[in-house]
């Protein structure tokens, strides 16, 4: 039987990658989207490529929601899908105090709760299956915190505890849990975060107006240079096709040397460079290095 894989966010980016190349590697793919134009368009370019894939509308903001494209997977598969890839994600730009409860609590929806939930709502069959597997898809923000980023930060930090938390507690259940940590690379979420940052600045409101600017700026030329997603895909299906995954795979130079370093720096150096990384004054020498190899995202 083909194993069936469960898509989270997969209208763009790592999501739409990897389910296109899960498909391809043969796999039963239910691939997630928010709305049914963006469902169309996968699976028309799936059709281009030669491979079927089906797609499911998902909100993993929405309990509702969840439960209803868990419950059609449920009835395609015979208990649910052999994987889960939660990869949906939204981006959050702005200090800790322009940053509304709406918004906060948004950005937690999406990026900690809805996956915690997909994961709560797959494991029943998992678990009865003894066999199943849940990739979380986290970032080099979950390790290493930036200003601005706080709240991006502090999501990818919880998603990271979670999944620990997962894998020692399904493991043994036969459920293997794996977290894909990703350093920045390009995707929609650079142009999402600099309109966030543009709009913040133009609000008006906020004593980092300046900063802003010229991280908006950085964001939006970071997008153009940056590698582009297939790495990151490529490792979601690794974790998929490997007998025995590993329970971490860090992809990318900046994911695997960024906590190391920032484990090592000392605080007050660290945060004067990730200060310079995030638009603030500094030495222009420290604030090209900072701004070009330190991009959070
Ligand atoms: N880009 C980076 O530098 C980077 C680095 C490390 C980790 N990551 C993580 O990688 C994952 C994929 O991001 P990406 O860079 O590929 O960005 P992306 O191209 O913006 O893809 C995000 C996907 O998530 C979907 N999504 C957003 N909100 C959703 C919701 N409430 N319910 C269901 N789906 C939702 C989006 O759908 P719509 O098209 O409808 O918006 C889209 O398909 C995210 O978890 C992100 O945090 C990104």
């Amino acid at each position: 039987m083909r194993r069936s894989v469960l898509v989270t966010g997969a209208t763009s980016g790592v999501g739409r990658g990897a389910a296109l190349k899960l498909a391809k590697a043969g796999f039963e793919v239910f691939a997630t989207a928010r709305d049914e134009e963006k469902a169309e368009k996968l699976r028309a370019e799936a059709a281009e490529r030669d491979v079927t894939l089906r797609t499911v509308l998902l909100d993993v903001a929405d309990a509702d929601s969840c439960r209803d494209a868990c419950a059609q997977v449920a009835e395609a598969t015979e208990g649910g899908p052999w994987a889960l890839v939660n990869n949906a994600g939204i981006p959050l730009a702005g200090a800790v105090e322009d940053i509304d409860d709406v918004a906060a609590r948004h950005l937690l929806e999406v990026n900690v709760v809805g996956a915690a939930r997909m994961a709560r709502l797959v494991l029943p069959g998992m678990r009865k299956r003894g066999d199943g597997r849940i990739v979380n898809v986290s970032s080099l923000a979950g390790r290493v915190t930036a200003p601005a980023m706080g709240w991006y930060c502090a999501g990818k930090s919880a998603l990271g505890a979670l999944n620990d938390a997962l894998r020692m507690e399904a493991g043994p259940g036969g459920v293997q849990v794996v977290v894909v940590e990703a350093g920045a690379y390009a995707s929609a979420i650079q142009n999402r975060a600099a309109d966030a940052l543009a709009a913040l600045a133009a609000r008006g409101q906020t004593v980092f107006g300046d900063m802003y600017r010229v991280a908006e700026a950085g964001l939006r030329e970071s997008a153009t240079r940056l590698p582009g997603s297939e790495a990151v895909a490529s490792a979601v299906c690794q974790a998929l096709f490997a007998a025995r995954p590993r329970p971490r795979y860090v992809v990318g130079r900046q994911a695997r040397l960024g906590p190391v370093a920032d484990a090592l720096a000392p605080v007050r150096v660290k945060d004067h460079v990730k200060r310079a990384a995030m638009g603030a004054e500094a030495h222009p020498l420290v604030a090209y290095a900072a701004r070009r190899w330190c991009t959070p995202w």
